[in-house]
């Protein structure tokens, strides 16, 4: 018997289930670069994304968290009591002391349960691979006490006007975590790069906004997946090699690969970083590569020269394009229409390659890498692999349907606003963060029944939220368009005559 009374320690810990949230407002790209006056395509080409997620004042970072954490108990049928453990990523702070967990905590305590370790982790977008990371060793832990961890992670990415407004966006997920799971993390198979850099921080503790080096931060992103990957190539073929009985094995490269998913900040990001793993692979040598390219580049180049070099990144992205088409391009659906969501991000890559394969069998024991990358510096990178499960409610299926209502949604339920409106929307958001007392003015009809949504901040600035049990089904989009249109034209009125 183990220390905690378990006479087994728990095997297959992975994702059970998800619930991912999705902002209730978008604005098109391709009218954003008309309204920023930029060259047609530099966002929607260039930057490869189609539509900007924008939350209404009615959301904020725990109105996301709380609307996915309780539908994933109401959807999941775990009771709260069940749950021992949860852990937060986010960077979107609303307090410097009081984690997000604890205005969570809320959906625990009122069904009896006050026993729930963890508190939120920060650090731009690994916060949420920090929370995972902790809930897994929680449950291969000695002090596991056989319940369910849930980890919540989510931000509202919003950049000050210019160039990296753009690849802003908002987003939110709760995940199920426990032993026996659909999709499990592979033991073992983890490698991480952390460096001190400036490459986007957040100093100004009344600001939404970032400080933001872009080129620089593109640069560590890319430097922490060369050594991430460098890493990961080498543990995991230990790991092939300590757990077969065979004198040669498989050697870990692409092709090792279901799917392979990244932080994505924008998509285009993502289509060079596989290019740049591929780069990885011919200057390892790697079998599967033709012989006229490793011929053409091996030994003739190195990682950290080639950086800079465009004309070599064109020709990787070119001759990797089938690998990025199969392997990484069918999880970018929710990414491409709703840009940066932060901590989140790379969950829902995952979530969003797995609902996009129509044969699940052929999924059963492949892996899907992950690389996980928040600024500052904190990256890794590490594996799953999709398994049959026997004897649980919790199956892959399952996680895709949850995946595919999400979906529904954001092509369905999402209102469009014009860029105009957007910058508007953000500058009240600007002006009206962390201010005390606080009254969401926006229209109401945005909001989604079960949604849970911001009521107001008192005074002491403490913060109250409501599930919306209305039903604003009828109002269409074209109605509530108008509704924020009157809205801001009421503002701009009022704000000339003071
Ligand atoms: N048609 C097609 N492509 C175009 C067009 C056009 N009309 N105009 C420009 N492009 C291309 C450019 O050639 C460039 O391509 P390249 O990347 O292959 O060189 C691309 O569009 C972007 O254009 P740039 O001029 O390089 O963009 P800019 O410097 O204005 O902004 C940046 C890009 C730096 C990424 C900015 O959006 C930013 O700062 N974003 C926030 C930081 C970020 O996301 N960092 C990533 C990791 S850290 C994190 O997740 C926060």
């Amino acid at each position: 018997m183990s220390e905690n009374g378990y006479t087994h320690r728990p095997t297959s810990v992975g994702i059970l289930a998800c619930e991912l949230y999705i902002p209730s407002l978008y604005v098109e790209q391709s009218s954003l670069e008309t309204y920023d006056n930029v060259s047609k395509g530099k966002y929607t080409i260039g930057l490869g994304q189609q539509r900007i997620a924008i939350c209404s004042d009615h959301e904020d970072i725990c109105s996301l968290c709380l609307t996915v954490l309780s539908r994933l108990l109401d959807q999941t049928g775990v009771h709260p009591q069940q749950i021992g453990r949860l852990d937060v990523g986010t960077e979107t702070l609303v307090d410097k002391a009081k984690s997000i967990k604890t205005v969570l905590m809320q959906l625990f305590a009122e069904n009896g349960n006050t026993a729930v370790e963890g508190v939120d982790n920060v650090n731009a977008c690994y916060g949420g691979t920090a929370a995972i990371f902790n809930a897994i060793h929680w449950i291969e832990s000695s002090y596991w006490d056989g319940r369910y961890a849930i980890v919540v992670m989510g931000d509202i990415a919003v950049y000050a006007k210019g160039n990296a407004r753009p690849t802003g966006g908002a987003g939110a997920c709760a995940l199920l975590i426990g032993p026996n799971a659909p999709i499990v993390f592979e033991p073992g198979c983890r490698s991480t790069y952390m460096k001190h850099v400036y490459d986007f921080y957040k100093p100004n503790l009344s600001s939404p906004y970032p400080v933001v080096d872009g080129q620089l931060s593109v640069q560590c992103y890319t430097s922490a997946l060369d050594a991430c990957y460098t890493q990961y190539c080498t543990k995991a073929q230990m790991n092939n090699e300590s757990h077969s009985n065979q004198s040669s094995v498989n050697e870990v490269n692409l092709s090792t690969f279901a799917g392979i998913v990244f932080h994505t900040p924008y998509v285009k990001l993502t289509q060079k970083s596989l290019s740049r793993l591929y780069l990885n692979d011919i200057i390892r040598g790697c079998s599967y590569i033709p012989s006229p390219l490793v011929e053409k580049y091996k030994g003739k180049i190195d990682l950290d020269s080639s950086m800079n070099d465009k004309e070599l990144e064109r020709d990787l992205i070119e001759k990797s394009r089938e690998v990025y088409e199969q392997k990484t391009l069918p999880g970018l659906y929710f990414s491409q229409n709703m840009g940066n969501m932060y901590t989140p991000s790379v969950y829902y890559s995952l979530f969003s390659f797995l609902s996009s394969q129509t044969n699940d069998e052929q999924l059963y024991g492949r892996r899907i890498l992950l690389f996980s990358y928040g600024s500052g510096l904190a990256s890794s990178m590490y594996s799953m692999i999709c398994r049959k499960v026997h004897d649980s409610r919790f199956t892959l299926a399952q996680i895709q349907k949850s995946v595919k209502q999400a979906r529904h949604i954001l092509d369905n339920e999402r209102t469009e606003l014009e860029p105009d409106l957007m910058d508007k929307l953000l500058l009240e958001r600007e002006e009206k963060d962390h201010k005390a007392p606080f009254t969401p003015t926006q229209p109401s009809e945005v909001l989604k029944s079960g949604n849970m949504y911001l009521q107001s901040v008192d005074k002491n600035y403490r913060r109250f939220y409501e599930k919306f049990s209305g039903n604003n089904d009828t109002t269409d989009n074209e109605t509530i368009q108008k509704l924020y249109t009157e809205y801001f034209q009421t503002r701009q009125t009022n704000d000339d005559t003071h």
